[in-house]
């Protein structure tokens, strides 16, 4: 969805008019991609200035707003060269309107601005450093804290060039993008790169090129760039196409001197296949520059004598700061954020209005998977555990078998695996070894890989088939929970899109749409109950285990809840399905033994009950989760947490905080490193 193209032609005279047809022609290759709004910037006629033109709706509207705007004999005088960005957008952040349309803008001036794909996760920490320096912003939109950091940098930095500019910006950035930026400091350059979001440069010579003439800077340590064959996938057109093969030395800088030459940035082959059938594909972090003429592709990742390095660790340690804020912990932020964060998942995929959902990641997808065998969902810990919450609703609307595994289980018991089978790996970080074993192992099989991961252009997203970004934006907490909300959310939307068309489904779907809805005000209420929990973790604290009961939707919330007790206050805590009890468990009920039960009107409600009754007739005194206002669960015990009422299956959002919040005060009250349990790490990149 959405799109980027950007034309710049050196020493091929074109006038601003036939600059302006190529751009609108461009957007018009990407329209089926999807978008709401669309947007150009050129430069003016009588000085280097640049003139933006921005509109809601369809290319259609832009091209007459563009009419109207340029006329005169101006812009048909051809120019030799020239820089033109133009943008097709899909709002995420802010409504579309012409203020949120993209180019964004550095200032009022218009000295740097962009065009871009995708989401800054961690705009928010950027715009406030950049907020703290003087800057205003005027849109909604993330996008606008990259022309404004760019602009900062530049103040800051005379001496750097365009693309060090960017470089330097993109490593403050974490999330997705694919951006063209253009600026009338530097006339007649145009610096792009990319980060989980495709972009690819078409290149128009009147001479065959040799790949020689395009020169690619490597840093030195790095001359391995990895492949994104995925992305070189279809819409047809790109069958012709030669893909210049990228020179992997570290070779000079060698312009094309005086020699015309024209370049076009685009998301999709299908908008330069017209012109030229000579592509780049740009790998994350690549970032590429065109100054005098002549394109350099700079890889990013690794270049350790970068000079510049300092500069780069201030702003992010600066950016950092900001982030954590007043919190103690990064986790007590990352728990109190996930009012933000499930919206920043649903961003742009579930539209309320028209109670549509579209995963964009794996749209092209869907009939694949509709006729797949069966369902895996693959992890480890709490993805693991965001598997086991939303299978329940998984086999409800898709009507497949679902098979739950965890990743290191799978491997040692060399599942079988098929052609027809849709596996999904759930992780974090999308680096957890077992997990990625598993997909490897799945992938040799033969079967479509979906990746489920917060971490653009990590190696589970770079080695599936297709996937969904979380957005979660970045979970710095060894102990993960937005990122466990946010799997959630992904999946129950995964379900959504799969029963999209099932009419018996749609009264269902309705239901989970609108709740979807109330959600983050929900768990803002839930969080509420965070000095109640304090109280609770005072009485458990000193204690050495705690059972953590439920079933149905909430037994995902058990095991969560107890493994978020045994990371961070390294008490031992045991998630036990309800229905298990009389099987065993009931052993450790005594009137010592500290018991959470989680108690919600669902289905499963008299089931529940059943073994309440059975922990308190043993002398058992269970703190209770229950639904507000239900006095007659409450009534069977003294402490309860009462959290608000939605769906059943999404239910397991909103019982989970407490457990995050309770294992969080605990942690502190035993005098716990909250933000890095002992013997663990955040991201698990051994077997
Ligand atoms: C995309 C943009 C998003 C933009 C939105 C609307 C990116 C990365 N995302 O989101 O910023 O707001 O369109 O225009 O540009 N993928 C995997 N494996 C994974 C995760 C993802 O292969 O584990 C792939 C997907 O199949 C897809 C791409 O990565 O091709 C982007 O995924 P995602 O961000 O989820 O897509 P959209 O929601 O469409
Ligand atoms: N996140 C940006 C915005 O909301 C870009 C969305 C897109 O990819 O078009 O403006
Ligand atoms: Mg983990």
């Amino acid at each position: 969805m959405c799109g980027i193209f950007a034309y710049l032609n050196y020493l091929t005279p074109k006038s601003r008019h036939e600059v302006l047809d190529l751009l609108v022609n461009g957007l018009k290759r990407l329209e089926y991609r999807g978008y709401d709004s669309t947007g150009v910037a050129i430069d003016s006629s009588e000085n280097k200035d640049i003139v933006m033109v921005k509109r809601c709706g369809k290319v259609k509207v832009l091209e007459d707003a563009i009419a109207e705007h340029f006329s005169g004999h101006e812009f048909d005088a051809p120019v030799m060269t020239h820089v033109g960005i133009a943008h097709t957008r899909w709002a995420t952040h802010g409504v579309p309107c012409e203020t949120n349309s993209h180019p964004q803008r550095s200032d009022e001036g218009n000295s740097f601005v962009v065009v871009h794909n995708g989401i800054v996760t961690n705009y928010k920490d950027v715009k406030t450093f950049l907020e703290k320096r003087g800057y205003v912003f005027e849109s909604d939109t993330d996008t606008e804290v990259i022309a404004k950091l760019v602009h900062h940098l530049w103040k800051k930095h005379p001496g750097y060039s365009f693309r060090e500019l960017v470089e330097q910006v993109i490593q403050q950035l974490e999330g997705a993008f694919a951006i063209a930026i253009k600026s009338k400091h530097f006339p007649g350059e145009c610096v792009a790169s990319r980060r989980g979001s495709p972009l690819l440069v078409g290149i128009k010579t009147k001479t065959r090129l040799s790949t020689d003439h395009i020169p690619i800077l490597y840093g030195k340590d790095d001359k391995s760039p990895q492949t994104c064959e995925k992305e070189h996938r279809p819409h047809g057109q790109t069958r012709d196409l030669s893909v210049l093969p990228r020179n992997e030395s570290t070779s000079e800088f060698m312009p094309l001197e005086g020699k015309e030459v024209e370049y076009f940035f685009a998301s999709d082959a299908s908008a330069v296949i017209e012109h030229t059938n000579r592509v780049i594909y740009l790998e994350d972090d690549d970032v590429a520059a065109v100054r005098d003429g002549a394109l350099s592709i700079h890889r990013l990742k690794k270049c350790l004598d970068d000079p510049h390095a300092r500069e780069i660790t201030t702003l992010k340690m600066e950016i950092q700061q900001i982030m954590k804020g007043n919190y103690a912990y990064f986790m007590l932020k990352e728990i109190f954020e996930q009012p933000e964060s499930v919206v920043n998942t649903m961003r742009g995929r579930v539209r309320f209005d028209t109670k549509t959902v579209v995963l964009g990641g794996i749209k092209d997808f869907i009939p694949e998977i509709k006729r797949c065998r069966r369902l895996m969902l693959i992890g480890c810990g709490t993805s693991y555990h965001s598997a086991v919450a939303t299978r329940q609703l998984l086999e409800e609307l898709t009507e497949l078998p679902v098979m739950v595994e965890l990743a290191s289980d799978f491997l040692d018991r060399n599942t079988p695996i098929f052609r027809d089978d849709v596996c999904f790996f759930i992780s974090q970080s999308g680096e957890t070894a077992d997990s990625l074993m598993a997909l490897r192992y799945c992938k040799q099989r033969g079967a479509l890989i979906v990746g489920i991961t917060n971490t653009v252009g990590s190696s589970i997203c770079r080695e599936s088939h297709c996937g969904v970004h979380i957005n979660a934006g970045p979970e710095i907490g060894v102990a993960s929970t937005k990122a466990y909300t946010s799997q959630f959310i992904s999946l129950v939307m995964f379900a959504l899109v799969m029963s999209e068309d099932r009419l018996s489904l749609q009264q269902r779907r309705l239901e989970i749409i609108q709740a979807l809805f109330k959600l983050p005000d929900q768990i803002r209420l839930v969080l509420k109950l965070d000095n109640q929990v304090q109280e609770l973790a005072k009485d458990l604290y000193h204690h050495k285990s705690l059972l953590i009961m439920g079933r149905g939707y909430n037994f995902a919330t058990c095991l969560e809840g107890a493994l978020k007790v045994k990371e961070l206050t390294y008490m031992h805590s045991e998630g036990i399905m309800a229905g298990e009890l009389k099987h065993g468990p009931l052993a450790l009920i005594d009137d010592r033994m500290p018991v959470m039960m989680i108690v919600l009107r669902d289905p499963v409600y008299v089931k529940c009950i059943n073994a309440l009754q059975q922990v308190t007739s043993r002398k058992g005194c269970p703190i209770i989760v229950c639904e507000e206002g239900d006095e007659e669960t409450k009534s069977f015990s003294s402490r309860s947490l009462e959290i608000p009422r939605t769906v059943d299956c999404l239910q397991g959002i909103l019982t989970v905080i407490p457990m995050q919040l309770l294992s969080y005060h605990i942690a502190v009250l035993r005098g716990c490193d909250v933000d890095c349990p002992r013997n663990l790490a955040k991201s698990v990149t051994v077997e």
